[in-house]
Formats: structure tokens, sequence, C-alpha cells
């Protein structure tokens, strides 16, 4: 039975030791791309992937992660560096003899050929015999739940559809590495949130190490296992979602992912958690490993700042006043100037009982120490494009 045929049949995969060790591990070293005409897409990459994980490069446009991926495919040679797939450099390896396949934004799918023959079609470059090909692409339309739909047209799908088939495509080569590069990018938001759960499934179900491309962060912390986000060809941090989104080392990460309210502040001690100065104001804040006293940066997520009634008691607080309410539904974002000038923002549930804020009311703001954290490099100029810098962030 193929490898396919196994990982679509629940009852078998359990007992084979194939099963869930299809996927292949991945070892970047110093990888470099400069293109001609200087331009340097990926400057000096080193990375480690593991057999079966679901592993996402993020970051803004141009910042190099399709030219990274190139690399791994093999359609792209580095300029230095080294690429090992289950441990073996694949340096001379021409693509079609890696044990990776490529899922891309366009499915670019045989218009004239219906769903099964598109899927096929990749078996008849393989050395496969005609009559094994059958159970393979049976197996990889079941995989993406498009069994009923074999003898459509691309035309009579749906987008979603269409990039399952794509998926399908890509699958039936039981690739150990399967490399996507935006492949939900061309589809509408909601259909694009039902893929993302799907694909996670799929990719647990078939343990085939997924290296998932993406300028979207809450489709890397939703679907990733670990990610990289990176900016002008360099890896700015690694590591898994909750840890980049509650721990950004940097400025740019804090901002990628997410809204990032940014003060300046004052450290005036070392240590773990040590007392920084907001203005006139002295807050309990972590502190990065190393850190000096010294003017610098502090991050603090909008669901962290908590608004109060009355007056200013209780540690790390400080008074500010309400400038904007912008309801949402389910939360409210309120905009509220500190002391010393810069407007944090505070990320409220609105209950029905609850009297909502409004602009002019004074309150307090509580910055928990926990998580108000002093950034270890500030760095905003690390964006690649503009198109990134639409990510928001105040203060
Ligand atoms: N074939 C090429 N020739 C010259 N420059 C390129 C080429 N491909 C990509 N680049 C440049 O390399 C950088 C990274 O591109 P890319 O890897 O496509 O970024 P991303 O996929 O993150 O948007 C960009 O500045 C891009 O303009
Ligand atoms: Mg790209």
């Amino acid at each position: 039975m193929s490898t396919l045929a196994r990982m679509t049949d629940a009852t078998v995969v359990s007992d084979g030791p194939a099963a869930g060790s299809g996927g292949g591990s991945i070892s970047i070293r110093a990888l470099r791309k400069e293109f001609e005409g200087g331009s340097i897409a990926v400057d000096g990459i080193d990375l480690d992937i593991a057999s079966g994980e679901f592993f996402s490069l993020l970051g803004p446009s141009g910042c190099g992660k399709t030219t990274t991926l190139r690399m791994l495919a093999g359609f792209e040679q580095p300029t230095s560096g080294q690429i090992l797939i289950d441990g073996v450099d694949v340096a001379h390896t021409p693509p079609h003899k890696r044990p990776v396949n490529t899922v891309f934004q366009s499915y670019a799918l045989f218009p004239h050929m219906d769903v099964w023959k598109n899927v096929e079609y990749g078996l008849r470059w393989t050395s496969i015999a005609k009559s094994d090909r059958k159970p393979k692409v049976d197996a990889a339309l079941e995989l993406v739940e498009m069994t009923e739909y074999a003898k459509r047209r691309p035309n009579q799908l749906s987008g979603g559809q269409q990039q399952r088939v794509a998926l399908a495509r890509a699958l039936v080569l039981e690739p150990s590495v399967l490399l996507l590069d935006e492949p939900l990018g061309a589809l509408d938001a909601k259909l694009r949130h039902g893929l993302r759960a799907q694909l996670t499934a799929l990719q647990r179900r078939v343990g085939i190490t997924f290296v998932f491309v993406t300028h979207d962060q809450e489709e890397a912390l939703e679907m990733s296992d670990r990610l990289a986000v990176m900016s002008k060809g360099r890896i700015m941090q690694l590591g898994e979602p909750r840890e980049i989104y509650q721990f950004p080392r940097s400025e740019f990460v804090a901002d990628f992912l997410g809204v990032a309210n940014l003060l300046d502040v004052d450290v005036t001690a070392t240590g773990r958690i040590a007392p920084v100065k907001l203005g006139d104001f002295t807050l309990d804040a972590q502190l990065p490993p190393g850190a000096k006293p010294g003017l610098g940066r502090a991050v603090i997520r909008p669901e962290s700042v908590h608004l109060e009634e009355g007056e200013l008691t209780g540690d790390n607080r400080v008074p500010g006043m309400v400038e904007r309410v912008v309801y949402l539904g389910s939360t409210s974002q309120v905009f509220v100037r500190l002391p010393q000038g810069s407007v944090v923002q505070s990320l409220v549930t609105n209950a029905v009982h609850e009297e909502p804020w409004a602009s002019g009311d004074a309150c307090r703001v509580r910055l928990p120490s926990d998580s108000l954290r002093v950034l270890e490099v500030s760095d905003a100029a690390a964006w690649s494009d503009d198109d990134g810098a639409s990510a928001a962030s105040v203060g």
C-alpha cells in the first residue's frame, strides 16, 4: 500500500512505522541569495525544521519568503550556504528529484481536464505504472475531501475547491516536504478561514512537513507549530506562535504580529523585572536578558492594558484620558492618552451591563508588569515594503 493510501486509512495509520514518519527534516545553513543586479533577497538564514512540523515563514512582502522556498524546491540556486533535506545536501539535486513539492497561490489547474485528471497529471512524469495511479489519485482526492467532484472541470469549482485540487495534485506525489507559498492568498476571507483549519487538520493527518509562507500574521499564528518572522532577507525571531506574540524581541516583530503599544521608557535598574520610568511614573516591567539601565522601548498588547475607574491607586498604574472609542461589536478599542503624551490602545470586551467608555473620560490605566516588556532591539526600520507598515501601531 502506498504511503498516501495508508494516510487516508485511519485504522492503518497507527500500525506501520512509515506512518507519521513521512515528514522530511530540513536544515538550512548560512543561506544567501543575491540576484543579478545586487538585490539581496536572502541574507544569511539558519533554520532547522523538524520532521512533521508545520512551519511558517512570516513577513512583509519582499522579505525573501518566496526566494527561500524556491531554493528549497530547487527552482533557484543559492548564492552561498547549504540546504539539507533529511541530512542530504541537495545542492546538486534537481527540483524533480527532491522529496519536495510546491503549492502556489495561483493553483494553475488545467482548465480542459477534470479534477481527477488534473491530480493524475503529476504522476505521468513518474515511473509509477498507469494501473497504480488510480488508487493514489483517489486517495489524494479523499484527503482533500474532493472525491465527489472528481469529474468536474476547474471552472465548475469555487476558489477554495480549486485550491484543494491543487493540494491533492501536490500530495499525490507523496513528497516528504510540502512547500506552500501563500496558498490561501487568492481566496476571500471567509473561505480562507475555513481552509486554514482544513489545512492544519490535513497536515496532522498526513504527517508531511509543511513549510508555509504567508504575510498574514493571523494565519501563521493559527496554523503553525513554529514560525520564523522575516525581514529584509533575515530571520528576526523564531519560535512558537504564543512565544513570538507574547515575547517579541524587537519592535519589528512586536508591530508585525498584531497591535503593539510602544512606549518610550527609561530603565532604571537591572534584573528580570525592574522599575522603568514612563514620564514621571515608575512602573515595573520585564527586561530582556542583559538589559542595561538607559532609554529603551517597551511593548504592551491592547488586551493587557486595563482601564479602571476611580482614584490613582495601586502599582503599575498611570492616569489617562480616553480620547477615542472604536466599537467593534464584541470588543471596543479604547484609545487613551497618557500623561507623558503617548496614546495607548486598550481592547475592552463589551458586556451589556457595563457602562462603555466615552471620549473625555478620565481613567486609571493599569499596565501589568508581566505584560509590559522592554524590547531587546529597537528596529522600526526593518520593514521591507510599505505595504507591511499597515500593521497598526499607536503611541
Ligand atoms: N528573479 C529576481 N531577480 C531580482 N530580484 C528578485 C527576484 N526575485 C525576487 N527578487 C527580489 O528579492 C526580494 C525578495 O523577494 P521574494 O522572495 O519574492 O519576497 P516575498 O516572497 O517575501 O515577498 C525582493 O526585493 C524581490 O524584489
Ligand atoms: Mg512571495
